[in-house]
């Protein structure tokens, strides 16, 4: 433990692990001020600027490879950020918006710790699906801040609704994740009552489908306040567009500079962080055992058809020339389960055409071992993540390894297949395009019931 005096003109880093108590006088930290015997934590690999406002001392208690450095205040953003967001209103829907390492995490932070300062309910959503802090990679989640409570990070609350979206690749699900947003900042104002919202996005920004996605989440969020964090150029087309989708009533739009000290994260770092992730959701494991015709996979229809009866089976066999486990007829198309494991170049699942017309998606033996999947209520809110251990056809059951913690069996009411496969350790080992292939036939063919 050690004990750091600082005076008002000099700002300190410090970087956790971190424990902080507040010994005398009275330092400014994300939006919040902490005056005489208040403490707040730093977590690892996080870093915080603590200015304060007057002659104070502080008592830091440091773990494994936390710091406490002096930041040059004229390369420090605080100040800017703190007299930007001092300006705007913080009732209704604010977004941050910015590229990877820009300090998005922290900003929505810093605004809740002033709403929640300023005595509202803050309402908070993490739409980041690969970096989330709120709740498990490949989710976005809703999270409420009692007015006159404070964090340092977002990962300090509980996420009160949450939603599956399949993969961390949001490049992959966006109209889905800004379906996602809206309904869970519908959920926080209409159930939670809270009117101030804050969303937290990923860093995916540069590219022209980025820019049309941040557009469509503005577009169906209407916001109160959009703040956008520049590093270099990055986000240059995205102000530009918003600029111009709203020449003459706009939402306020706050363009501020990143930290310049940010801590960049390497990729690895960023695996990790979801790796860790999939590991707090889904540990101490446990198996449970549901049955697919009463609680069905949404968006991949196995176990829900017919199954294929003999003289089927062999027409189909000696269609596909090797041995098939299992085989069922769907609305419109036709599963099977290979029991001969395809060569390392053909891990995938195939789509063939039948002679006699209609598809039959074949699926290689063990397909479903290790599949990331969402436990969903009656309302498409995720109750649980698990993992798939093994789908048994002849009963329609399915195993899937969930957290012991999870106690609402109950309220499933579905099944929402991911397009991540994790190992054991709940590593990723593999992303799964086949279920986005699948939901693409179950698409098409909807569109072929309507017309
Ligand atoms: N003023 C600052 N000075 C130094 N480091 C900072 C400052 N603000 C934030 N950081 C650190 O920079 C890193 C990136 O910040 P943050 O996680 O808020 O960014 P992000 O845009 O949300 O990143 P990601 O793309 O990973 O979600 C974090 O380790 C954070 O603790
Ligand atoms: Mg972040």
């Amino acid at each position: 433990m050690q004990k750091i005096r600082i005076e008002p003109g000099k700002l300190l880093r410090v970087e956790g692990p971190a424990a902080v108590r507040v010994v005398d006088g009275e330092v400014y930290v994300l939006g919040v001020t902490y005056g005489a015997d208040s403490k707040f934590t730093v977590l690892r690999a996080r870093k915080v600027i603590v200015k304060p406002l007057r002659a104070s001392i502080l008592e830091i208690t440091l773990g494994p490879d936390g710091s406490v450095e002096e930041a040059r205040s004229d390369e420090e953003v605080i100040d800017v950020w703190e007299d930007a967001t001092s300006r705007i209103e913080l009732q209704g829907i604010t977004v941050i918006l910015g590229a990877m390492d820009v300090g998005k995490t922290t900003m929505t932070v810093m605004i809740a710790n002033k709403a929640s300062r300023a005595g509202h309910r803050v309402g908070i959503i993490d739409a980041d699906l690969g970096q989330n802090d709120l709740g498990p990679p490949a989710t976005v989640d809703a999270a409420v801040l009692e007015p006159g409570t404070y964090i340092t990070h977002l990962r300090m609350l509980r996420p009160v609704k949450a939603m599956f979206l399949k993969t961390t690749s949001v490049e992959r699900v966006w109209p889905e994740v800004v379906d996602a947003v809206r309904k869970l900042a519908d959920y926080l104002m209409n159930v939670e009552n809270t009117r101030t919202v804050v969303i937290n996005t990923d860093g995916w920004i540069s590219t022209d489908k980025a820019v049309e996605y941040k557009l469509k989440l503005v577009e169906s969020l209407q916001p109160r306040n959009i703040v956008i964090i520049k590093r270099g150029e990055e986000v240059d087309q995205l102000v530009k567009a918003l600029r111009e989708k709203y020449p003459n009533n706009p939402p306020s739009i706050v363009e501020l500079p990143a930290p310049p000290a940010a801590r960049i994260r390497t990729k690895e770092d960023r695996r990790i962080h979801r790796e860790m992730g999939y590991g707090k959701y889904l540990t101490p494991p446990r198996d449970i055992t549901l049955d697919l015709r009463r609680t069905p996979i949404v968006n991949f229809p196995i176990c829900t058809g017919m199954p294929a009866n003999q003289d089927l089976l062999n027409l189909i066999r000696r269609f596909i020339k090797h041995p098939i486990t299992y085989c069922e007829l769907v609305e419109g198309f036709m599963i099977a389960v290979s029991s001969h494991q395809p060569g390392q170049d053909r891990k995938d699942v195939e789509i063939l055409n039948l002679p006699g017309g209609g598809k039959i998606v074949l699926l290689p033996p063990g397909w479903e071992r290790g599949l990331l999947v969402g436990l969903e209520d009656r309302d498409n809110f995720l109750l649980a993540l698990g993992r798939v251990k093994k789908i048994y056809y002849n009963n329609c059951k399915i195993v899937v390894t969930v957290s012991r913690n999870f106690t609402e069996i109950s309220k499933i009411d579905h099944l929402r297949l991911g397009m991540i496969r994790l190992n054991e350790q709940y590593e990723e080992v593999e992303k799964v395009n086949y279920v986005g292939r699948i939901e693409a036939l179950l698409k098409r063919r909807g569109g072929e019931n309507v017309q």
